[in-house]
């Protein structure tokens, strides 16, 4: 299947063109319009990406593959990331980590078999005032219960 940007998705990158001075600078928000528009940065996208900004393939894979934001892999559908750093880790982030692990039937890095859900621990999300934080696709859900996250799984679709 050929990559390509869909027309709304082909004029946000000309406007983020408009932004920086070179095609170059543009690198990291053309990834982040990738990634939401094929999900993930599989190599046939990051190809395309380096072609639409005229840099190597190289260059373009060593920006995506250096933040952790960015996904080379596939993700779900609804990607849940659970911090895993000290002050969630305190809050029961381990006892979180490990519901959602059983709820779906995977572990770290893996995806359900029906494509909806991932899982990923990451590191702090910078909210740790706010302990336990999960991050669902943009979506911070943070004082978290094992019942309150219940809640909010029930209701995504
Ligand atoms: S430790 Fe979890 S948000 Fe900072």
């Amino acid at each position: 299947m050929k990559i390509a940007f869909s027309d709304e998705a082909l004029k946000t990158f000309e406007k983020i063109l408009t932004k920086y001075p070179t095609k170059k600078a543009a690198t990291l928000p053309t990834l982040h319009l990738a990634q939401r528009e094929f999900g993930w940065l599989s190599k046939n996208v990051l190809k395309y990406v380096a072609q639409l900004l005229e840099q190597p393939f190289s260059a373009v894979y060593d920006t995506a593959s250096f933040y952790t934001m960015f996904k080379l892999k596939p993700i779900g559908k609804h990607h849940l990331q659970v911090c895993s750093t000290l002050s969630c880790a305190l809050r029961g982030a381990q006892g979180i980590y490990q519901h959602l692990c059983e709820r779906y039937g995977i572990e770290n890095g893996g995806v359900t078999e029906d494509g909806n859900y991932s899982i990923e621990k990451v590191e702090c999300l910078g909210s740790c005032g706010t302990a336990p934080v999960v991050q669902i696709n943009d979506d911070y859900h943070e004082n978290l219960t094992i019942e309150a996250l219940d809640k909010i799984l029930d209701s995504l679709k």
